[in-house]
């Protein structure tokens, strides 16, 4: 993490001051569910990336460990398939795999093949590994990470040495309401010392919400005013086009609620509301977000919309209702849809509203935080009155656009004074020439220095399901469902949210 920023600093203000990054400590890098979407689209891509940034050691080496009947050799076929389709690509266009990158990365991909449950697995694991550095990404269902864990603990797998280390990544979801993620907290606890677990949110993974720091930290202008005297309140929309795609089976039980608010909607709020750390240590980091999420006021019904899409039209395309995709129950009262107004009581954010939203087959795929700013207190300009000046908005653009934007009020060219709004904007595209990345790059070489900052520590994932248990205690019911058609702004009901405070959201689409 601290790397990351002082990098971004140095090409910005050209200081000169970027320290090399350093090559990650030789060790095995083990995943379990070695043969599933997540290891081929995302983590095995990374790990080239990283290879190819020449960030790995010599001693680096991939163990994927599933249930298929696998050789070594047909793994490393299926890694070349997968590394063709997913990580030589930059953006839409497709470039070259490297081959010195991949000769260096074949031999070291190694493949064990057992049951989750079966002690056999760990000691066929243990057999590979040996006593080096060892890394356990769990990309399995949830239903298997206590399982694993328990049976790591058992084989002696998770025994850190004088100078090796043993480390657990959790995928989400880490629970599915706070008394679970409490339980599932203290069976891994039981095994693993905390410092040992890196529980993974994605977003923490993208380079713009890793941003929201270096924007409030770094510079001088933000943060004097990032709060209750100047800031009105905050929007944050984490919206999407897809539906529920082939995942109904997962979504039905989970939700628009579980699936986003409390590990990615509650991460970019933390991010935007805590104070500043005494460092970017991970600890000075994560005491920061748990006591901002830990000071959100208990909700209260009427600051939630609960929706879920009706068929219409995404991109020009018709597409079916939620209830109407495959493996959907057609009378189902998941929700697609959410929209909450935050309140946080302490001295810097007392009476700013945090409203948030998110949902599936929205009118455009975005993610954005939204700061508005109180408006000029008085009109000087006559024929302005304060209320048609053009609002304060700073606009922190996490995808897909990368960036920030800044709305204020300019005097439009003539010979008289009249004001309109006008956008200033920086654009991530425009100043750094990045790489390839799926966005776990940074997550997984963190996990690999030991650097804890992107990952949630217990009490921040506990922090995040506190926020929202008082929904799932309410439960669902047919009253609380609003419909929204597919590919519009959302439920009429998140409109009204806002209009009762006399504010309304930012267009999506
Ligand atoms: C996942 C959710 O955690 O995040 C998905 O399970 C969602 O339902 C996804 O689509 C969104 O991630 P991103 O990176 O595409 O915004």
């Amino acid at each position: 993490m601290e790397n990351i920023i002082a990098s971004a600093v140095s090409q910005v203000g050209d200081t000169g001051h970027e320290a090399a990054p350093r090559r990650s400590p030789p060790g095995s890098f083990v995943i379990f569910g070695g043969g599933g979407d997540l290891t081929r689209r995302l983590l095995l891509p990374a790990i080239y990336n990283l290879a190819c940034a020449g960030l790995l050691d010599d001693g680096f080496s991939v163990v994927a460990v599933d249930r298929a009947e696998l050789t070594d050799e047909q793994l490393q076929r299926n890694v070349r398939a997968a590394l063709e389709d997913f990580a030589a690509r930059r953006g839409a266009e497709a470039v070259t795999l490297r081959e010195d990158i991949w000769a260096w990365m074949q031999p070291r991909i190694r493949y064990v093949r057992g049951d989750f449950e079966s002690m056999q697995t760990y000691q066929d694991i243990a057999a590979v590994v040996g006593d080096q550095n060892c890394i356990f990404y769990l990309a399995v269902a949830a239903r298997f990470f206590g399982p694993i864990v328990d049976r790591l603990g058992e084989a002696g797998l998770v025994r850190e040495g004088r100078h090796t280390f043993r480390r657990v990544i959790v995928e989400k979801p880490f629970g599915n309401d706070l008394p679970s993620a409490v339980a599932l907290n203290e069976r891994l606890l039981h095994t693993l010392t905390e410092q040992q677990i890196y529980r993974i949110d994605h977003y923490l993974g993208k380079e713009t919400v890793q941003n929201i720091l270096a924007l409030r930290f770094s510079n001088g202008f933000f943060e004097p005013l990032w709060n209750r005297q100047n800031i009105d309140h905050v929007q944050i929309t984490a919206a999407e086009t897809v539906g529920v795609e082939q995942r109904a089976k997962f979504y039905e039980g989970t939700g628009a609620l579980r699936d986003m608010v409390p590990n990615h909607v509650m991460q970019l709020l933390a991010m935007t509301a805590m104070e500043a750390p005494i460092s970017f240590d991970a600890d000075a980091v994560r005491n920061e977000k748990t006591k901002v999420l830990d000071a959100i006021h208990p909700l209260l019904p009427q600051d939630v919309v609960r929706g879920q899409y009706a068929p219409g039209v995404v991109g020009g395309k018709e597409v079916p209702g939620y209830r109407q995709e495959p493996g959907v129950d057609p009378h189902s009262l998941t929700e697609t849809y959410m929209a909450m107004k935050f309140q946080i009581d302490n001295w810097r954010w007392a009476g700013v509203p945090f409203y948030v939203r998110t949902g599936k087959r929205l009118a455009a795929r975005k993610t954005e935080i939204a700061i508005h700013f109180k408006s000029a207190p008085y009109a000087l300009f006559r024929d302005t009155p304060v209320e048609k000046l053009a609002p304060n908005i700073m606009v922190i653009h996490i995808q897909p656009t990368e960036g920030v934007t800044m709305q204020f009020s300019a005097k439009i060219p003539g010979p008289s004074v009249r004001l309109g709004g006008v956008r200033m904007k920086f654009d991530y595209a425009e100043w750094f020439s990045e790489g390839p990345s799926t966005g776990y790059e940074t997550l997984i070489y963190d996990c690999m220095i030991g650097d804890a900052t992107l990952f949630q520590r217990a009490d921040n994932i506990e922090a995040g399901w506190r926020a929202v248990q008082p929904v799932l205690d309410w439960g669902q019911d047919a009253r609380s469902l609003d419909f929204y058609a597919a590919g519009s702004e959302g439920p009429e009901a998140a409109d009204a949210l806002l209009a009762r405070d006399h504010r309304h959201w930012l267009k999506i689409g």
